[in-house]
């Protein structure tokens, strides 16, 4: 028995040694401590080993077994080391070669707009709603006092899913979900895309609108007027000029359409403000009673504004962008340069 447990030793630390891989050392490790092992049988057939052999040969029996293991976990280390020293070999990285450069990603030019527009209007304490693309004939429309003769609901200029469902036209829809749904005072502003049957440089099938209403006790269009010129400088700087023109809405009345300083040419005359040195910066006006009480908001109480301007032309005076089309096609050339 003493000679037999010599051999395994022998045999076994010489196999261990001589492995040349992973697999190999498992083998080894199953052959002589696995559960099959010889060692292993040895050990299980302890109690048929005459009582006056016993003590000796367990202990040479341990020792062997703690020897086989030592070397085991010792040539364990040996290989994995040697496999990680090819692996790195392999996946080594030539520090000296030119970098292929890292691409950045920027925020695109109506996002940086919009972000900065809703920052601006967080901090006056409004409250940013956003309400469906896709919008019933009511809402879009007749909550909003426009007549079915309006050329606006003709087919040619919206775009219809049916008789009574299309891609909204204007951002104002926000303002009749905002009163149906809302308990006065409120302040809602609403950014999101609309859609018109219009394309040319400066008009696109898809453009961005940003509805804003305000709606509280004794409102009027001195207040209107405060919060849009704070609106313009906070936008356009502190030396913004601001113009007033009468204009006509069905849900506004009276209804305004005001001019700020054209950003292209801060106001000395260009092309793009055919030399008067204003831009349209937005249209609203004092909501008309008949649109509050339509949404159920009791018109002897509560008065409020509304404006909604185009935030697309913004982004294209203030970035000196030609055609309207650069802000939708996703070309790279273009994207870049507004980085
Ligand atoms: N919705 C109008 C438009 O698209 C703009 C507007 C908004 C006018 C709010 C008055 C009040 O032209």
């Amino acid at each position: 028995m003493k000679q037999k447990l010599e051999s395994i030793l022998a045999e076994g630390l010489k196999e261990i040694e001589s492995s040349q891989d992973l697999k190999e050392l498992d083998n080894a490790r199953v052959k002589y401590l696995g559960k099959t092992g010889e060692l292993t049988q040895i050990l299980r057939g302890m109690k048929d080993v005459p009582a006056e052999n016993r003590k000796e040969v367990g202990s040479l029996a341990n020792v062997v077994r703690e020897n086989l293991e030592r070397s085991l976990s010792q040539k364990l280390a040996d290989l994995e080391n040697v496999q990680l020293l090819a692996e790195m070999e392999k996946e080594k990285v030539d520090i000296t070669e030119p970098s292929k450069g890292i691409k950045r990603g920027a925020l695109h030019p109506l996002t940086r707009f919009n972000n900065k527009f809703i920052d601006l209007c967080v901090e006056m304490g409004f409250t940013v709603i956003q309400t469906p693309e896709i919008e019933t004939d009511y809402r879009n429309f007749e909550a909003l006092n426009v007549p079915k003769n309006h050329p606006a609901r003709d087919m040619q200029d919206s775009f219809y899913i049916t008789d009574n469902i299309l891609m909204r036209t204007h951002t104002s829809p926000a303002q009749v979900w905002a009163m149906e749904t809302m308990k006065p005072p409120f302040k809602i502003v609403c950014p999101g895309r609309v859609y018109r049957n219009d394309d040319d440089s400066s008009h696109s099938p898809i453009f961005n609108q940003f509805e804003a209403l305000v709606i509280d006790e004794n409102i009027g269009l001195k207040d209107f007027m405060i919060m849009v010129k704070e609106m313009a400088v906070r936008l356009y700087g502190k030396d913004v000029k601001m113009r007033v023109r009468p204009a006509f809405f069905p849900f506004t009345e009276p209804s305004i359409e005001i001019d700020a300083t054209c950003q292209m040419c801060q106001g000395k005359g260009c092309s793009l403000c055919k030399g008067t040195g204003f831009s349209e910066f937005f249209g609203g006006g004092i909501v008309n009673p008949a649109i509050l009480e339509m949404s159920g908001i009791d018109s002897k109480k509560y008065s409020g504004f509304a404006f909604g301007p185009g935030i697309d032309r913004s982004v294209m005076v203030t970035n000196k962008i030609p055609n309207i089309k650069y802000l939708f096609r996703n070309d790279m050339k273009f994207l870049k340069q507004m980085r």
